[in-house]
């Protein structure tokens, strides 16, 4: 098999937007997941746990998002504020647990700038109020003295956050609200109105980034409705401020009475979801394409105070693989991740990263003890799951350019490549998802190469995974090394079944 990496005609750079994480409060994402408490005798920063923090700082998440999920609908920002916080009771998809809202604002604040990230905060369009929101806005970002301001600056923290990424409703064609299209861009239109500016002056720019909640991406039907009708809305009337648009997808993975297992099943199972991964890149071109003919509609500004709505960003705000066990799990949506889903997180990656002229922003659904999570916890115990390995070998891909790959005398189609360039290095992923056989391939670069590495991480069972008993039971690590390679042409390596190749070749 034969792989040309070329220079692609037109630049899509990848965002590293795209390599976002989602946390919220449902089963133990954020209790035990994150937040054990300040007198816990696991090892933490002011309550928040520092295996956690440590591990996320490596693979330094450029966005997170919080608090929700179907959580934001139902959270009040004022009972997890201050001294004294409010305990509630938490419904959310199963967790049926008393929520104490200790990690509150402004610890999620304090976490995020932990690991490096920029929060993105969802706020409550369906029990909330339009006030609830521009005062939470206010507590977080207003710099000038104030009630709220002052109300921050007593629980610490003198100087405004500055955030700028919020998403106005959450899944509002279901948990959020069962709206319909016309019903939420009404009460989207008064929500991003009522949001203050936190501008020096009346012409100073606009750092804030809105985010309406987008279509359900699993529904063909609903999801064109959907999006078509919202962008229909947006243009009967003045436009408001709209940043991103963000769709919800999950590769489903059901079984019969929900008995599909995330670590039980066999060889059919494992090419089905991983087919399911790959249908995700169709959805994103139809969506992009959707949002395009709608920006056309747009009313043409008729005065001078008047601007037309040109661009919304294309975000995918959660996505993951999500098996039916995973509803009847003691700690709410609790999966194990084995390779398969470490194979499917590096598709999707590598989908996004090739969509990146069309999709702005991702958040993976979600970092801890949810879904397709990266870390798991009991307790004391922690494991980075396989998916972690992807991400943190991705990391690479941040901010390059896409580059053009052309395969010839495909012998077997188990295979998926991507890859990118930046500063004269070419990364080239390998997927080969074949349960049994090592695929040979041939690597034609667009110059020669001096060096080259490749970092894998590889299974000799589709089962295989990290346990709190054996944590590092898969592993990426660099497997090869050559210097002094002077090629243009690397010929026969071999790609091992169900593994995961980051090369790194530096071009002379
Ligand atoms: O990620 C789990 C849940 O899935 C989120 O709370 C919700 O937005 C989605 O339906």
């Amino acid at each position: 098999m034969k792989v040309k990496i070329e220079k692609r005609q037109n630049e899509i750079k990848i965002n590293p937007r795209l390599h976002g994480q989602f946390i919220e409060f449902l089963g133990n994402a954020i209790n035990d997941g994150i937040w054990v408490g300040k007198e816990s005798k696991i090892p933490n920063v002011n309550g928040m746990r520092l295996d956690v923090i440590n591990a996320l700082k490596e693979i330094e998440p450029p966005i997170i998002r919080w608090p929700g999920g179907v959580f934001a609908d139902h959270y009040n920002w004022k009972d997890g504020v201050g001294k004294k916080r409010k305990k509630v009771f938490n419904e959310g998809f199963g967790t049926y647990s008393v929520e104490t809202n200790e990690f509150g604002t402004d610890e999620f604040l304090e976490f995020a700038s932990l690991i490096h990230s920029e929060p993105w905060i969802n706020i409550n369009l369906l029990t909330g109020s339009a006030r609830e929101m521009s005062e939470w806005m206010e507590y977080i970002n207003r710099k000038q003295a104030s009630y709220l301001s002052q109300k921050r600056k007593n629980s610490g923290h003198e100087a405004p956050y500055n955030v700028n990424l919020w998403g106005i409703g959450n899944e509002v064609w279901g948990g959020g609200g069962m709206m319909t299209p016309e019903q939420y861009v009404a009460d989207y239109r008064k929500f991003a109105t009522a949001a203050p500016t936190f501008a020096l002056n009346q012409f100073s720019e606009d750092s804030r980034y809105f985010i309406l909640s987008g279509a359900d991406a699993n529904k063909p039907k609903e999801r064109r409705y959907w999006t078509s009708s919202v962008m229909k809305e947006l243009a009967k009337a003045r436009p408001p401020k709209v940043d991103g648009y963000d769709l919800h997808w999950y590769n489903w993975y059901l079984g019969k009475d929900f008995s599909a297992s995330a670590t039980d099943f066999n060889a059919d199972d494992w090419y089905q979801v991983i087919s399911g991964a790959m249908e995700l890149e169709d959805i994103l071109k139809e969506q992009y394409d959707l949002i395009q003919d709608g920006l056309e509609q747009m009313p043409e500004p008729e005065g001078e105070f008047d601007q037309k709505l040109e661009k919304i960003d294309l975000i995918l705000g959660e996505w993951g693989n999500w098996y039916g066990k995973a509803f009847f799990e003691e700690k709410a949506l609790y999966q194990q991740n084995t390779m398969r889903d470490a194979i499917t997180t590096a598709i999707i990656l590598d989908i996004l990263h090739s969509n990146a002229d069309k999709v702005k922003m991702a958040s993976m659904a979600q970092t801890i003890n949810v879904l397709n999570a990266l870390i798991l916890t009991d307790g004391k115990e922690f494991v980075l799951t396989p998916v972690y390995d992807i991400f943190k070998m991705y990391k690479v891909h941040r901010d390059n350019d896409v580059l053009d790959i052309n395969v010839t005398d495909q012998n077997n189609n188990h295979i998926k490549f991507f890859a990118s360039i930046k500063d004269k290095i070419i990364y080239l992923n390998v997927i080969n998802f074949d349960l049994t056989e090592t695929i040979n391939i041939n690597i034609d670069l667009p110059s020669q190469v001096s060096r080259y590495q490749r970092e894998e991480l590889v299974a000799n069972d589709m089962h295989e995974t990290n346990t709190f008993e054996d944590p590092n039971h898969l592993r990426a690590a660099i497997v090869e090394q050559h210097d002094n390679v002077s090629s243009k042409e690397l010929s026969n390596i071999g790609i091992k079944p169900m593994s995961v190749s980051v090369f790194k070749f530096e071009l002379n």
